[in-house]
C-alpha cells in the first residue's frame, strides 16, 4: 500500500467477508467489516461527511468546537476527524455506554459529558437536549447532529452503499441493518432503490427499541431501555430515518445478541461489537426463512476490542443473566 496523506483516506473501502463455519441455511451471508475504519467504526462515514459538508457551507471554520450526542462511535469518528483538522470536539454519551469509549474519546482529547440513558426525549437530561445545551454555551459550536444532518444518510448513499454493490457483484437481495439514527439503513435504501430494486432492507431492532413496531404497524410504543448492545435501538424516530425503504423487521433479545458475537469470535475469528450481534442474529433468522438461495449481507459495525470488559467478559455476562 502506498503512503497516505491522512487517517481520514482509510475511512471506508472496508472488506467484505462470507460467514463460513456459523449454519446460514440456503442463504450466502456476508459481513462488511466497519470495524476495520480507523475510528473503529462505521460512523467514521458519517463523521466525515458531516464536517466535510460543514466546512463547505461555512458552519466549521478555524477555532470551531464539534458538538455531539452519541452512543460513542460518532464521538469518535467527530473526536479523530476534528483532531486532525485542529477543531475541538464536545461529546455527550450516555450513561450505560462501554467506559472504554470514553477512555476512547478523551485519548483524542475529547470533552466527555454522560448523560442518563432512560430518560426520553422531552426530558432536559436527554442526551440529545444536553449537547444542544452545551452547544448553546460553546462559542463557535457546530452541532454535528446526526439525529437530522443529511449529511448522514448521504455518506451511506455514496459510499458504503457503492462498495456493497461493487463487493458482491451486483447481487445482493438483502441488507441487514439496526437503527440508531436510521443514517445506515436510509441511506442504503435510497442507493439500492436506485441500482437495485431487487434488494430488500431488513431491520435488525434490539427488543425494547420502538422501532419494529413503527414498521410493523404504524405504532409509536413507550421504548423500555432493556436492550445492552450499544449504538442501535431507538426511544424516537430520527428525521434520519425513512422507514420506507425497510421490508422486513427481527427482533433480537440481549440473549441472542450477546450469543451470536461469541459464535462469532469462536467460529470465524472475528471479534464484533455488541451491536453486530443484533445485525447477524436479525441476519440469520432471514437467512433460515428463506427457501431459496439469498445473497445476504450485513455488518461488523464496530470493533469488539471496546467490549472485551462486558461483552466478553463471562462476569460481566453472567452479572446481565446472559448466560
Ligand atoms: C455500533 C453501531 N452504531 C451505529 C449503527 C448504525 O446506526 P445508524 O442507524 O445511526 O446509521 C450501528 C448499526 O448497525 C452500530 O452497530
Amino acid at each position: 500500500m502506498s503512503k497516505i496523506q491522512s487517517l481520514t483516506d482509510l475511512i471506508g473501502n472496508t472488506p467484505i467477508v462470507q460467514v463460513k463455519n456459523i449454519d446460514t441455511g440456503h442463504c450466502n451471508l456476508y459481513l462488511k467489516l466497519e470495524s476495520m475504519n480507523p475510528g473503529s467504526s462505521i460512523k467514521d462515514r458519517v463523521a466525515l461527511k458531516i464536517i466535510e459538508d460543514a466546512e463547505k457551507n461555512g458552519e466549521l471554520t478555524e477555532g470551531s468546537t464539534v458538538v455531539e450526542a452519541t452512543a460513542g462511535n460518532t464521538g469518535l469518528g467527530l473526536a479523530l476527524i476534528a483532531l486532525l483538522k485542529g477543531y475541538k470536539a464536545k461529546v455527550v454519551i450516555l450513561d450505560k455506554m462501554n467506559l472504554n469509549k470514553i477512555y476512547h474519546l478523551k485519548a483524542l482529547g475529547a470533552e466527555v459529558t454522560l448523560a442518563r440513558s432512560d430518560v426520553g426525549p422531552d426530558s432536559p437530561e436527554h442526551y440529545v437536549n444536553v449537547a444542544k445545551k452545551i452547544c448553546e454555551m460553546t462559542e463557535k459550536s457546530f452541532m454535528a447532529n446526526q439525529f437530522s444532518n443529511k449529511s448522514n444518510p448521504i455518506a451511506h448513499e455514496e459510499t458504503t452503499g457503492p462498495e456493497i454493490f461493487d463487493q458482491m457483484n451486483g447481487d445482493v437481495d438483502a441488507v441487514v441493518c439496526g437503527v440508531g439514527t436510521g443514517g445506515t439503513i436510509s441511506g442504503l435504501g435510497k442507493y439500492f432503490s436506485k441500482v437495485s430494486p431487487k434488494t430488500e432492507m431488513v431491520l435488525a431492532d434490539p427488543k425494547g427499541s420502538i422501532v419494529k413496531d413503527v414498521v410493523e404497524n404504524n405504532e409509536v410504543k413507550p421504548a423500555d431501555y432493556s436492550w445492552l448492545v450499544e449504538g442501535i435501538g431507538e426511544d424516537f424516530i430520527p428525521d434520519t430515518l425513512d422507514i420506507k425503504y425497510i421490508k422486513k423487521a427481527y427482533e433480537v433479545t440481549n440473549k441472542e445478541a450477546f450469543e451470536t458475537i461469541r459464535i462469532l469470535a469462536q467460529k470465524e475469528g472475528i471479534i464484533g461489537g455488541s451491536s453486530s450481534g443484533t445485525l447477524i442474529s436479525a441476519a440469520l433468522k432471514y437467512c433460515k426463512d428463506q427457501d431459496t438461495k439469498k445473497n445476504v449481507v450485513t455488518f461488523v459495525c464496530d470493533s469488539g476490542e471496546k467490549y472485551l470488559n462486558t461483552a466478553y467478559n463471562k462476569e460481566w455476562l453472567k452479572e446481565k443473566n446472559l448466560i
